[in-house]
């Protein structure tokens, strides 16, 4: 009777889970999927708790309470712009747990396990372990407490691919001789080393997507779980997460205009700096003003697009940026906000930013929608981006973002960038909208330059 209860339960909550999925495919219907998906894991904890193979809750508790002494400050205090580090430390220790419980029950069964079981325990502790290392690599080259700069050595690719090799066949041995002991720990230790040599290679910048396919091997891993425990909601939970992990990475690939194998095997991010004299050819070119020059154009403007990157996160300039539309709005203008889908550092990263701020989701342009918009536009207002609207990426086929689609900023009648310096952004190469008689740079912090601006339009 039991059984079929808590079968019932794990059904209703993979429901909860899928149309948790299906709410953040929207920022409007965001929030509400994440309740689904809060209420399903919490369906799946009880049917789990009511389970006859507990024989004890002390442990269980235990575990429950360290894992909210760690989850709860992670939640409070990591600012949003560490979100995606935030992200790598839980697939972390998902991973983790993954792994772990694939050697206990591999100790549990031995030496008499099961072809089935002993292939999803291989599956589980490689790619546990591997997501284990992994996600702390990433995690500590995104809180740059080891170098984001891509370390590579000759043959760095022959061999991780050929350790990985040798991990599989291991598994495959393992499958008919599950008694050898000595090689499930090999396989375990070359694991957790793989974890590290994959990431070493990839710049601190790609770990976005890099995490986004960690994520889809702890769901993999959760699945493979799933199977050694006859645990139906573990594996239903554990190829959603595979799935959607993997075609994120993919979508953010498709956004970069790159291939899988350049982000993975690409050392992408090793792009040298700008000569001394390249610089100070683009620096004599540059027009730039004042939050007042900026001012009395926003003034005159009918219709503004807001332009947000990266920098805007780094600056924590969102609700500033309202603010100042709001200002504008109240002068009869039209604001609009374009989202290029790879804006900053993670997916969705420039709408939970706006949305924090409480930007309206209507004015919330996805980039094939805003870019007919830019030609008949007064101003379009840059604030921190650079990669996604520079022109290269159409026009020089020798660019490292050749074919990446950007907005088209550069057609609006004025171009109005805030930026702290000329620096190229994540993908370390110049950009020619800086320099196009349209555009007007204005230097500083985003956050410090915006309350300027709406300062002087206040002043007019
Ligand atoms: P970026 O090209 O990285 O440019 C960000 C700009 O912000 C920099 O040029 C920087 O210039 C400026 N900035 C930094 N701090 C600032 C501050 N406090 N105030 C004002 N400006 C500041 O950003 P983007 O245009 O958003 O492009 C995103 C890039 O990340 C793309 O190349 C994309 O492919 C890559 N990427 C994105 C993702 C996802 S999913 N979003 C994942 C992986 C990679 P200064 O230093 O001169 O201020």
């Amino acid at each position: 009777m039991t059984k079929y209860f808590i079968d019932l339960v794990y059904l209703a909550a993979s429901f909860l889970f899928i149309l948790g999925l299906k709410g953040l495919s929207s920022p409007e219907k965001a929030r509400r999927g994440i309740l689904y998906a809060e209420v399903g894991m919490f369906l799946a904890v009880v049917g789990t708790l009511l389970h006859k193979d507990i024989i004890s809750y002390e442990w269980i508790l235990a575990g429950m309470l360290l894992g909210s002494a760690i989850g709860v400050p992670m939640a409070l205090f990591m600012p949003m712009t560490a979100m995606p580090q935030r992200i790598a430390l839980s697939h972390a220790f998902g991973a983790l747990a993954a792994a772990l419980v694939g050697v206990a029950k591999y100790y549990h069964y031995a030496p008499n396990i099961p072809p089935y079981i002993m292939a999803a325990l291989a599956f589980e502790v490689l790619f546990g372990a591997l997501t284990f290392t992994g996600s702390l690599m990433a995690f500590g080259k995104l809180q740059e407490l080891i170098t984001g700069i891509p370390i590579v050595y000759k043959g760095q690719n022959v061999m991780n691919i050929s350790l990985f090799g040798i991990a599989a066949v291991i598994g495959i041995y393992l499958v008919m001789n599950p008694a050898n002991s000595v090689l499930f720990v090999t396989l375990f230790v070359i694991s957790l080393v793989l974890g590290v040599l994959f990431i070493l290679p990839i710049g601190g910048a790609d770990m976005p997507t890099v995490i986004s396919l960690l994520n889809s091997y702890a769901g993999l891993a959760g699945a493979a779980t799933g199977f050694v425990l006859h645990n139906n909601v573990l594996i239903i939970a554990g190829a959603l997460d595979g799935t959607s992990g993997f075609l994120l990475s993919v979508i953010m690939c498709k956004a970069m205009n790159r291939s899988f194998a350049n982000v993975i095997f690409g050392a992408f991010g090793q792009v040298a700096a700008p000569t001394p004299e390249a610089a100070v050819k683009q620096q004599a070119t540059v027009r730039s003003g004042s939050p007042a020059d900026a001012a009395k154009i926003f003034k005159d403007a009918k219709s503004v697009i807001v332009v947000p990157g990266y920098g805007m996160a780094v600056a924590q300039a969102q609700h500033v940026v309202r603010e100042l539309a709001e200002l504008m709005e109240k002068n009869g203008t039209t604001v609009k906000y374009a989202i290029h889908p790879v804006a900053g550092r993670m997916p969705g990263h420039m709408n939970v930013l706006l949305a924090e701020a409480n930007v309206p989701y209507d004015q919330l342009l996805d980039m094939d929608d805003i870019n007919p918009e830019f030609e008949h536009t007064d101003v379009s207002l840059v604030i921190g981006a650079n990669d996604v609207v520079n022109p290269a990426a159409k026009t020089d086929p020798s660019s490292p973002i050749y074919g990446m689609p950007i907005l088209d900023v550069e057609k609006s009648k004025t171009v109005i960038v805030l930026k702290r310096s000329m620096n190229p952004g994540f993908a370390g190469i110049d950009n020619a909208l800086f320099i196009q008689p349209n555009t007007l740079m204005v230097f500083g912090d985003a956050k410090g330059t915006l309350s300027k601006i709406s300062e002087e339009i206040k002043k007019l």
